[in-house]
């Protein structure tokens, strides 16, 4: 579970720390007060992580592997024109640090990337871990609809559609498990 999230120069945001509660946290604000870029930063820190767990789960995350797997995901996630353009732009040329803090202290993770960056972000706390369970992000339009064909269609050409589009859609094609978790499943489903 993500505790804090601390990030400078991001877009927007100066500076600014967030503490999480366990569950449910509305964020509210204006339009272009930042809140997507909010989401879209945790959703591509949690997704990197979980991504390359699934890779391969026995080796440990290393620097080299997450400063360019993080750059990627944030730019196919945010999709600014490069992965520099999400430092803020103010008074020159400003560093963005963003720093997440979970409840199992091994997930910490802090990283920055300067305006010119363009492949890499640099990691200053390297977690030991990657997180286990995939993020979710569901977007403003439904995929219910959609979702059987847009993977394919994802990967094989230029989309104007964000990663976690194809991510939500992948997940709503995956099958269901046989176990324990099976019951809890069965309790969501329309009778
Ligand atoms: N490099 C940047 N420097 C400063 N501001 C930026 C930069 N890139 C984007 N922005 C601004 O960040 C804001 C992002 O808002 P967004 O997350 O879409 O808001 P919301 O989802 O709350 O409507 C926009 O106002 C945009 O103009
Ligand atoms: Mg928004």
């Amino acid at each position: 579970m993500i505790q804090s999230l601390a990030i400078n120069n991001l877009t927007i945001f100066p500076e600014a720390t967030f503490n999480f509660s366990p569950q449910l946290n509305v964020l509210v604000g204006e339009n272009g007060s930042g809140k997507s870029h909010l989401l879209k930063v945790v959703y591509a820190v949690l997704a990197t992580s979980a991504e390359e767990g699934r890779k391969a789960p026995t080796l440990a995350p290393t620097k080299n592997l997450l400063q360019i797997r993080l750059a990627e995901k944030l730019v196919a996630v945010l999709r600014p024109e490069s992965l520099g353009r999400l430092a803020r732009r103010k008074q020159g040329r400003e560093r963005c640090e963003i720093t997440c803090l979970f409840d199992n202290p091994d997930l910490n993770l802090s990283f920055s990337f300067a305006t010119q960056s363009k492949s890499e972000v640099e990691i200053k706390k390297l977690p030991k871990h990657w997180i286990e369970q995939s993020p979710v992000f569901l977007p403003t339009r439904e995929l219910l609809t959609i979702y059987p064909g847009f993977v394919s269609v994802y990967e094989n050409h230029y989309l104007e559609f964000e990663e976690n589009w194809r991510d939500t859609c992948l997940l709503l094609g995956s099958l269901v498990l046989r176990g324990p978790r099976e019951q809890r499943v069965k309790n969501y489903s329309p009778r």
